[in-house]
């Protein structure tokens, strides 16, 4: 598995959140993710392709105000924000918005949840593609259609297509592939049966489409109880106004790390 230096890197890892089914935890995991990664000395970059909505850049934006209200240091990433406009001739500003920030280490995009042309950009960048579903045969939908009488997939549906569409055209413009990594998120801890049914059918359309599977994410109440400041699990060890540590504090932090590992992004 890869790993990055420290040091300033020519070509930032581009990591886009990705699904165009909405409220899976795209913008939840790719702040936690760059909390995680600043705190671990890298230099990164957020870009919010959703930012009408503009939830990464509410959560970045709490935390510069967290950080003078309170007087305490804590690492920013560099952020940007595109809108759709229809004047936007949007390969050439995402492009320019990569340019910008390519002195980072990692690059982390996050995108709405529904198909448009800015989120379809985006998704040509992707180094790593990471796709958060809930737990539910709903949020499956949009990557398979499932056999109702067998259980099993019956083909892969329209998000799977996009990626694989944003996989041509990332080969055709430079010859890269895209690693696609797919996260099971707000996992439950009481729904065995429902819990068992999409670990096999995740799977199995990983095996077909050609994606990772992540370990999971619990439903926890620290992944949102901390965005009015700005900050996530991975803050509350080193700052000094040292909130109550809860083991699901601890737990979620096991989950972000288990998420830099398996993206290959361990400094
Ligand atoms: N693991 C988790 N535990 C608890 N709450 C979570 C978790 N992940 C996400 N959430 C909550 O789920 C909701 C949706 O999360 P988020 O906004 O990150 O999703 P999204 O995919 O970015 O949505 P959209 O498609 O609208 O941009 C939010 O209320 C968020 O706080
Ligand atoms: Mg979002």
């Amino acid at each position: 598995m890869t790993s990055l230096s420290t040091s300033p890197r020519s070509t930032p890892r581009v990591i886009v959140f990705g699904n165009e089914k909405g409220g899976t935890g795209k913008s939840t995991l790719a702040m936690h993710l760059a909390v995680a990664l600043l705190n671990r000395g890298l230099k990164v970059a957020t870009i919010d392709l959703d930012a009408r909505q503009g939830t990464i850049s509410r959560y970045v934006a709490n935390r510069r105000l967290f950080a003078e209200r309170s007087g305490t240091a804590v690492p920013m990433p560099e952020h940007l924000a595109l809108n759709t406009s229809p004047h936007q001739i949007i390969e050439t500003d995402l492009g320019n918005a990569l340019d910008h920030v390519a002195a980072c280490s990692v690059v982390i995009i996050d995108t709405p949840g529904h198909d448009g042309a800015l989120s379809q950009a985006g998704h040509t960048y992707a180094d790593v593609l990471v796709t958060p579903i809930n737990d539910s045969l709903i949020d499956l939908d949009v990557l398979a259609h499932v056999d109702p009488h067998k259980q099993t997939i019956h083909r892969p549906s329209h998000y799977a297509e996009r990626v694989w569409k944003a996989k041509q055209a990332r080969a055709k413009r430079d010859g890269g592939s895209m690693d696609w990594v797919v996260v099971r998120n707000r996992l439950g801890q009481l729904e065995a049966r429902n819990k068992k049914l999409m670990e096999r059918l995740v799977a199995d359309l990983a095996k077909r489409i050609g994606f990772r599977v992540a370990d999971g994410i619990h439903e926890r109440v620290i992944y949102r109880e901390l965005f009015l400041d700005g900050l996530t699990a991975e803050d509350l060890a080193t700052l000094a106004d040292a909130r109550e540590v809860a083991m699901s504090h601890v737990a979620a932090r096991q989950e972000i790390r288990n998420l830099i590992s398996v993206l290959g992004l361990n400094p």
